[in-house]
């Protein structure tokens, strides 16, 4: 029996993308270097020896690509600013090039009836700030804010959506502990003092959004993630406590009131010697100023077990049994209502946005040029029904973005992952929709869809 699966009429539609994987030009009209340009040209540092210097030029094609969002039916578009477009060396000398570009981007989606949801800070950090300190420095926290302040006295009278950071957990843990995002640091103290700067400028930057975009909605977004234990074991238990812990609560609990967990902060200061003597007085009052919403990226349920433990967090397994998708990440609908109730009832955000949410595969066109991506289409279907049955459970969602809009660069995997629901053919830059592009216009047309 079919079901019809409706959502509110205010509810927004939209895509997602970031500036380093989509925009190319990396040098063009005056841009400076960013961390992720620095990184990918260090051998060995991404799958397939690729980098974003041409990605899907979308620097030079925008407009094609904004008909198309308009074709589809977008009533949103979530972009990300490249820092180094505006400001080459992350702070001072403002490159009004780079400004105009985003400037006429905004236009753009105004005139096709499309809300610009900008992300102020998608990972590419400038090089010049990173070689100065980086987030691991209070300096770099400034910055962000004297950057906020340009970008938004330029567009701040028509862009009435902002994220401040995009995923600060990946910012500190992968790229300042793991060391497989740029900038490729492998040390706990600077992931840790990483967390706290990305937070602070967060509270700094939401005032002076506030004040050059009035009546703008301000959010972060985080990738929260839904943590169950491999097995009721008292060892898989603390893992999952502390999985919750590093990835979720180090940073809800500061920015909803609540300070730092204690227990994740006594687990970094015993094995790995952080002294966290960089919070200075006033920084948690800052962190916690009140926001619109929280954007949050979902797409896989974290499993924590104990053994193994691996540079002292937790490993995370996956369920073998379930479908994953190209990404090695498991298919799990339900995930996604778990962890929105968990955030509305644990944390009471004003209201969530998804801002991420897709799956990698990597179907290609046929002989008649269809991309038949029905594994993608099945996946999005059921994360928006598990969306929507939050939503019934009082959940504050406005709306769902999908990721990707194209298929893009996708950071230290190259282009070997596909997320997008447009084809993006390289070497021509052709862009195809596919199947789950045209249902999804479909589900946008009707505010909603019938399970099969
Ligand atoms: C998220 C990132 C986004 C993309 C997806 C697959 O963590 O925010 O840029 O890489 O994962």
């Amino acid at each position: 029996m079919t079901h019809r699966i409706a959502f509110p009429d205010s509810f927004l539609w939209g895509a997602a993308t970031a500036a380093y994987q989509i925009e190319g030009a990396f040098d063009a009209d005056g841009k400076g270097e960013s961390v992720w340009d620095r990184f990918c040209a260090t051998p060995g540092t991404i799958l397939d020896g690729s980098t974003g210097e041409v990605a899907c030029d979308h620097y030079h094609r925008w407009e094609q690509d904004l008909d198309l969002m308009q074709a589809l039916g977008l009533t949103a578009y979530r972009f990300s600013m490249a820092w180094t477009r505006v400001l080459p060396t992350g702070s001072g000398r403002v490159n009004l090039a780079g400004l105009d570009f985003y400037d006429r981007l905004v236009d753009g989606l105004l005139q096709r009836g499309i809300r610009p949801f900008v992300t102020l800070n998608h990972w590419d950090t400038p090089q010049a700030l990173h070689d100065a300190g980086g987030w691991p420095a209070r300096r770099t926290a400034e910055a962000f804010v004297e950057y906020t302040d340009v970008v938004s006295q330029r567009l701040g009278d028509r862009v009435k959506d902002w994220i401040t950071h995009n995923e600060p957990w990946c910012v500190a843990f992968l790229g300042h502990y793991l060391g497989i995002h740029a900038p490729g640091v492998r040390d706990l103290a600077s992931a840790a003092r990483s967390v706290h700067h990305l937070l602070l400028s967060h509270g700094w930057a939401v005032p002076v959004l506030r004040r050059n975009s009035p009546g703008a909605r301000v959010g972060i977004t985080l990738n929260p993630a839904e943590v169950v234990a491999a097995s009721p074991s008292q060892a898989d238990l603390w893992a999952t406590n502390l999985e919750d812990g590093i990835r979720n609560r180090l940073f809800l609990d500061p920015l909803y009131h609540r300070g730092y967990p204690v227990d994740v902060i006594e687990h970094m200061m015993e094995r790995e010697q952080v002294a966290f003597d960089y919070v200075e007085a006033g920084d948690m009052d800052a962190i916690a100023v009140s926001t619109d919403f929280l954007g949050v990226n979902y797409y896989s349920r974290t499993i924590a077990r104990a053994d193994n433990t691996v540079d002292n967090l937790p490993p995370v397994i996956t369920a073998e049994e379930n479908e994953h998708t190209e990404m090695g990440w498991e298919v799990y609908a339900p995930g996604l209502y778990n962890l929105l109730c968990r955030l509305h009832f644990d944390y009471r955000p004003a209201s969530m946005i998804i801002t991420e949410n897709g799956a990698s595969y990597s179907d290609a066109p046929d002989a008649v040029g269809r991309v038949a991506d029905a594994r993608r289409t099945s996946y999005i279907r059921d994360y928006l029904a598990e969306a929507r049955r939050a939503m019934d459970a009082g959940v504050p969602l406005d709306g769902y973005f999908v990721w990707s809009f194209l298929d893009n660069f996708e950071w230290s995997f190259g282009y070997q992952q596909r997320f997008g629901i447009v084809w993006v053919d390289y070497e021509t830059q052709q862009r195809l929709p596919k199947d789950s592009a045209l249902w999804y216009r479909d589900v946008i047309a009707n505010n909603g869809f019938d399970t099969a």
